[in-house]
């Protein structure tokens, strides 16, 4: 789950955070703690308050920290009482082991330690200096604000943030305790305060008493109150109620944290993506907000994008503008299924057809090239099936990126091995572009290019993680080639006990 939510944030948000940091010089005299695996436990242990950056040296956002980060730093030394900022490189072999511990699953990762250890968040806030100051000034101090006035609950209360305000005649009591116990574990995700009284608030019933708590946010019905103070149900209530029925991508950066949270569920996600700007925006939302309403607790989550923030989601799923207004449903199996120019009437009806099974998926593919007479063949994901599994041949096939060093590398053997093969009609060297081309995952474990498989001719699949040389190549395709009789075999039963593969 972490690690898919980095993917998605890498695709949507945090692209958009990256270009609005400004870089500046650093200064000379460092206010950041280096610290590594020597001295990590010893000084975070010796603060209440401490951050921490997990870093590595070679990563570009990263580096567009350290400046913001450092005067951060330099700014709170002289706060009262100091907050520490530190970093860490946890790419480093020896601190390796401290990153682990830590669950760091990207760079950078800002976590915030408190009661010498004890307590571990994860740093939300934002990422240039003054920003970075006001998230940890506040988290540093009490983690629930008192409000004595309707001043306190205006300033407290916003329309762009979630704010949970406890209502307590006093200030004491196991509701009470619940609830700092309840601020404290969500501090870093939400504003919390307390107040003795509703009148206080700005909106909601004003004429119920506490104890109570009530949740203010910037969607749907704005406020919401709940009176059960078992602190497993509250957290629960939190969960629910901050997702919003349709949750908003744009380059608002206040919509960013429900983009997480709707990339982080473990619902079926159905995202719509238009031109915001466009005439049919409106109706179109509005339809889609209502089927959102109905699949309410039915576990498939809404999302409408902007187009002009989407272009990561379209490389992604490789969708096309020309499609656009679209919806594409990602399921919890990894199917996608999509509806290109979709209109405001059929938005119900096509989520309805999906959901009784009738769509049938969608595979991102590049077209299948008119031509391919190079010595490697180009497969697309539309070419699969024909050209590897029912062309009865046997094929060796590259999974690689555009980007990919090892698999420019690569490439003149490749051509060499096909060229070798070039009057043995039963072999096929192919290639894949596996960052414009869906793969079928029940066939194909793809983790990092170039990845090679074999079909043989009767259809049993190898992975080939031998040398990258023509030799090496040619030597594993004459072992494992076959022809197609050999399919009348029980597949399943003969690979098992193939003789030299490796169960690891
Ligand atoms: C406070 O929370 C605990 C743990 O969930 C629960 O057992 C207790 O009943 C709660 N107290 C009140 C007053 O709801
Ligand atoms: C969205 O539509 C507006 C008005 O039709 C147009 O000016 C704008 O270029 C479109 N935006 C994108 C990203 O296509």
């Amino acid at each position: 789950m972490g690690r898919r939510l980095s993917i998605w944030s890498a695709v949507f948000v945090f692209a958009l955070i990256a270009s609005s940091i400004s870089a500046e010089e650093a200064e000379s005299k460092e206010h950041v703690l280096t610290l590594d695996h020597s001295n990590f436990d010893d000084v975070v242990g010796k603060h209440d308050f401490i951050v921490v950056e997990f870093y590595a040296p070679w990563c570009g956002h990263c580096k567009k920290l350290a400046p913001e980060y450092e005067k951060a730093a330099s700014i709170l030394s002289s706060h009262d009482p100091p907050i520490v900022l530190a970093k860490i490189d946890a790419s480093d072999e020896a601190n390796r082991k401290i990153g682990t511990q830590h669950e760091i699953q990207g760079f950078p990762t800002l976590k915030i330690f408190r009661n010498g250890g004890k307590g571990v968040q994860e740093y939300k806030g934002p990422r240039e200096a003054d920003g970075i100051v006001d998230y940890l000034k506040k988290q540093s101090g009490p983690a629930s604000a008192e409000i004595k006035s309707t001043e306190d609950a205006n300033k407290l209360i916003t329309d762009k943030n979630i704010v949970i305000v406890g209502v307590f005649a006093k200030f004491a009591g196991e509701e009470f305790e619940n609830y700092t116990a309840l601020a404290e574990k969500l501090r870093s995700d939400y504003e919390f305060g307390h107040a003795s009284d509703v009148k206080y608030l700005p909106r909601g019933e004003s004429s119920v008493a506490g104890p109570l708590i009530r949740l203010f946010k910037p969607f749907d019905e704005l406020v919401v109150d709940v009176k059960d103070f078992n602190l497993d149900t509250l957290e629960k209530f939190v969960e629910e109620t901050t997702v919003p029925t349709v949750t908003i991508f744009d380059k608002d950066p206040n919509n960013h944290p429900f983009v997480a949270k709707f990339f982080n569920s473990p619902n079926v996600k159905a995202m719509l993506f238009m031109n915001f700007t466009n005439e049919v925006a409106e109706a179109l939302k509005t339809k889609y907000r209502e089927v959102a309403e109905q699949y309410k607790g039915k576990g498939i989550s809404f999302l409408v994008g902007d187009l002009e923030a989407s272009q990561g989601a379209f490389q992604y799923f490789g969708l096309k503008e020309s499609q656009v207004p679209l919806i594409i449903i990602q399921a919890n199996d990894g199917q996608k299924y999509l509806k290109p120019n979709v209109e405001p009437d059929q938005v119900a009806s096509w989520i309805m057809e999906y959901k009784d099974g009738n769509v049938p998926p969608f595979k991102k593919s590049e077209p299948i090239p008119e031509t391919n007479d190079e010595p490697v063949k180009v497969v697309v994901s539309e070419s699969l099936q024909d050209i590897v599994f029912k062309s009865g041949k046997n094929v060796l096939l590259e999974f690689y990126a555009p980007w990919c060093g090892h698999c420019k590398k690569l490439a003149p053997i490749l051509d060499e091995v096909a060229i070798s093969y070039e009057s043995d009609p039963n072999v096929v060297i192919a290639k894949l572009d596996a960052t414009a081309n869906d793969i079928p995952g029940d066939a194909f474990e793809v983790k990092g290019y170039p990845t090679l498989y074999f079909s043989s001719a009767s259809g049993k699949l190898t992975q080939y993680d031998g040398d990258r040389t023509k030799e090496g190549i040619m030597e594993f395709i004459e072992k494992y080639r076959d022809d197609k009789t050999a399919a009348q075999e029980p597949i399943k039963e003969t690979s098992s006990e193939e003789p030299g593969k490796d169960e690891l």
